[in-house]
C-alpha cells in the first residue's frame, strides 16, 4: 500500500506520466481497487513468472546436454552482440520446447478449478450442478498415460512426438474462457530471459540431491536451488 501511495503522491502533479496514477486520476479504479489489482498482479503474474524461470534454470542445470543443444540453437540464430528480440524467437523451436517441458514437469500453478453451472456427465461420473472440479496440472503432466518417460526432462518430445500428445494433458496456463490472460507476455519474458542467461552463463548443478516441490499456492522449490552461474 505504501508503495502505491508513494507513487500516486509522486506523480500527482503529472498523472499521465505514470500508468497507475493515470488510472487513479481518471477514476477508472478506486484506491482500494488499485491495491487489489496490484496485489493480484504481483501474485498472479510476477511470482508465477519468476518461479517458472527458477524451475527451468534448475531443469537445465540437471540436464547439461539439453542446455548445450539450447545454447547451439541460440548461437545459430543470434549474432554475438545482439540482444534477443521477440522476432528472433520464431527461429528457436528448441527454446520453446524447453520451456514447455519445464512447465510440464515442474509447473508453477499446480491446479485450477471450475464450478459446474449445469449437471454434467464426465465419463462414468454424473456430476450435479455446483460441483467444483479440479484440473490438476501437475498430475496431468506427470502421468505415464499422457507422457512416455514422464519423469525425464526431454524437450524433444514437443518437437518429435507432438502429434501424439493430447493437448488437454498440458495445461500450465489453464484452459478455455478463463485461461491465463498473461500467457503470451509470460512466455515472451521467459523466452527472452532464457536466451540472455543461457548465452552468457553455463548453469551448473552444485549438488545432485533431490529438490522437492512445495505447494505454497504455487509450486516452489523446497530449498535454495543448487545451481551456479559460470560465465561462458
Ligand atoms: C508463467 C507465468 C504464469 C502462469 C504459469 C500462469 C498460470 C495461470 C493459470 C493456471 C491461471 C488459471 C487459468 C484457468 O483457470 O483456466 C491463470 C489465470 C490468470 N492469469 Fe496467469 N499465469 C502466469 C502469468 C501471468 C501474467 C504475466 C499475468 C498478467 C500480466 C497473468 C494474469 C492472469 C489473470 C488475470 C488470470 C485470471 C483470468 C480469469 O480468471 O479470467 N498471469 N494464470
Amino acid at each position: 500500500k505504501s508503495c502505491i501511495d508513494h507513487r500516486l503522491e509522486k506523480y500527482s502533479q503529472q498523472p499521465s506520466a505514470d500508468f497507475l496514477c493515470d488510472i487513479y486520476h481518471r477514476n477508472q479504479l478506486s484506491k482500494k481497487e488499485l491495491y487489489a489489482a496490484v496485489t493480484e498482479l504481483q501474485l498472479g503474474a510476477v511470482e508465477t513468472t519468476a518461479n517458472s524461470l527458477m524451475w527451468i534454470l534448475y531443469n537445465l542445470s540437471r540436464n547439461p546436454q539439453v542446455q548445450q543443444k539450447l545454447l547451439e540453437e541460440i548461437q545459430s540464430v543470434l549474432p554475438e552482440n545482439q540482444m534477443p528480440r521477440a522476432e528472433d524467437l520464431k527461429n528457436m523451436p528448441y527454446l520453446k520446447a524447453c520451456l514447455k517441458e519445464s512447465m510440464r514437469l515442474t509447473p508453477s500453478v499446480p491446479f485450477t478449478t471450475r464450478t459446474l453451472d449445469k449437471a454434467t456427465v464426465l465419463g462414468e461420473y454424473a456430476l450435479p450442478k455446483g460441483t467444483v472440479l479440479m484440473l490438476n496440472t501437475k498430475v496431468l503432466g506427470s502421468s505415464e498415460d499422457n507422457f512416455e518417460d514422464a519423469s525425464q526432462f526431454r524437450p524433444e518430445r514437443w518437437l518429435q512426438e507432438k502429434k501424439k500428445i493430447n493437448p488437454f494433458a498440458h495445461l500450465p496456463f489453464g484452459i478455455g474462457k478463463r485461461m491465463c490472460i498473461g500467457r503470451r507476455l509470460a512466455e515472451l519474458q521467459l523466452h527472452l530471459a532464457l536466451c540472455w542467461i543461457v548465452r552468457k552463463y553455463d548453469i551448473v548443478a552444485t549438488d545432485n540431491e533431490p529438490v522437492e516441490m512445495l505447494h505454497l499456492g504455487i509450486l516452489m522449490p523446497s530449498r535454495e536451488l543448487p545451481i551456479a552461474f559460470r560465465q561462458r
